[in-house]
């Protein structure tokens, strides 16, 4: 399976199953049948990597990366769960732009883990941007990442809470067979139920993301798309929020796709939400797409790509947004040159005209270089506040 899917991303085709051998190839499946292969990469994630791991938790984590000296792992370690920063960072812009009462203390606990593989590792690595000292040096650059390099978040939590979480659908006896369970370095049981997917198969990466299909608010508010795996898609948000939603019944290419997986049999209860390919729609409305657990609060203003579009830093090396957002919330639409450039005169502004000076280095899309870089102007350096207990 994951022979066949680096080939078939090699030579830029998907082959689609049961069509006849002269129509078989999707060129740009990245841009053409974003979903499919989003489920592509959901099941080469979760392939087997022996024991209960499945191959995205044998990557390395945002603390195996952003460290004095960076190891890709080469034993299996518990997940690195930590709380989740990105809805945190949400509330804190909004308080102080005055748009939200203080505190509503977020949900019962999702935790939270961000993975890359060893494409993705070695090219921040050998570039020196996990680091600040390599930020600064990098300042101008263009980054741009490999084509095989993949990142993934995922989200889990206490066995013992998904009964409640679920809705009363699942009880604590069949957990184990309807979610991924793995252990923490706590030594407790947690079960999956959210993943981020992206991959650099394009230059702006592919965005997908994944739910457990018992999620309560799996498709509130945006709805859920899926339209290579789900039979039913687009399923439209309910009118009220947490009630749950039908199974993401599959498609027959889908069920082919699974019956020769290698994974956890539980990861086929699992949902795509949906992709995501560009900024705006071809009438220039804004692209959305935001999982339930991972851009809890803010679904409504969660865009993939135009917030990591937003990843940077400045000369000195330091994060140029509160992990994407301002004062009216999260960004969404195109990428504004205002992020990245001063500017003398009014627009057009284009590149090489005077008065123009650059701001902010783009991270590539990569939101953890600008918010977890190890503080290396320090003796002893330090570990970025962000990134501490990842
Ligand atoms: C409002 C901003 C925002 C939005 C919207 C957002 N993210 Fe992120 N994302 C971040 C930040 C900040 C981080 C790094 C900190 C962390 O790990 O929480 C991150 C981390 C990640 C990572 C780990 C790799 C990396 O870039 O550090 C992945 C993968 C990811 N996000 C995918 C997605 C996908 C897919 C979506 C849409 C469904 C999405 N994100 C929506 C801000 C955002």
């Amino acid at each position: 399976m994951r022979r066949s899917i680096k080939t078939a991303l090699a030579c830029g085709v998907l082959l689609l199953p049961g069509l006849p051998v002269a129509a078989q190839t999707t060129p740009n499946p990245a841009m053409n049948s974003p979903d499919q292969l989003a489920w592509q990469f959901f099941i080469q994630v979760n392939t087997r990597a022996g024991g209960s791991n499945a191959l995205f938790e044998t990557w390395a984590s945002d603390s195996d990366t952003f460290k004095v000296n960076p190891q890709f792992p080469t034993t299996p370690a518990p997940l690195a769960l930590h709380e989740p920063a990105v809805p945190d960072a949400g509330r804190v812009a909004l308080q102080r732009a005055g748009k939200l009462l203080p505190a509503i203390p977020p949900g019962k606990g999702a935790l939270e883990e961000s993975r890359r593989n060893k494409e993705s590792f070695d090219f921040i690595v050998q570039n020196n941007l996990y680091k600040v000292s390599g930020l600064r040096a990098a300042f101008g650059k263009t980054i741009s990442f490999p084509v095989g390099a993949m990142e993934v978040k995922a989200n889990w939590m206490l066995v013992t809470d998904i009964p409640d979480f679920s809705g009363g659908k699942v009880t604590l006896a069949d957990v184990p067979k309807l979610y991924h369970v793995n252990t923490g370095a706590d030594g407790k049981q947690y079960a999956f139920v959210s993943m981020h997917i992206i991959s650099k198969a394009v230059p702006n990466w592919t965005w997908a993301t994944f739910e457990h299909q018992f999620n309560p608010s799996r498709c509130d508010i945006i709805g859920c798309r899926d339209s290579f795996g789900a039979q039913t898609s687009p399923v439209g948000p309910n009118s009220q929020a947490k009630q749950g939603y039908p199974d993401c019944a599959k498609t027959p290419a889908l069920k082919a796709m699974i019956a020769a997986a290698d994974w956890d049999p539980a990861f086929a209860n699992y949902c795509l939400k949906g992709s995501q390919t560009d900024f705006t729609d071809a009438t220039g409305l804004d692209v959305r797409l935001g999982n339930s657990v991972t851009e809890d609060g803010f679904v409504d203003q969660s865009s993939c790509i135009t917030c990591h579009g937003r990843a940077a830093w400045d000369s000195k090396g330091a994060a140029t947004s509160q992990a994407g957002f301002d004062d009216n919330g999260a960004p969404l639409g195109p990428i504004q040159p205002s992020w990245y450039w001063s500017f003398s005169s009014q627009p057009p502004i284009f590149q090489g005209m005077s008065g123009l000076a650059q701001i902010a280095t783009s991270a590539d899309f990569v939101w953890s270089i600008p918010f977890c870089a190890l503080d290396d102007t320090q003796t002893p350096p330090k570990v970025n506040r962000n990134c501490k207990g990842k």
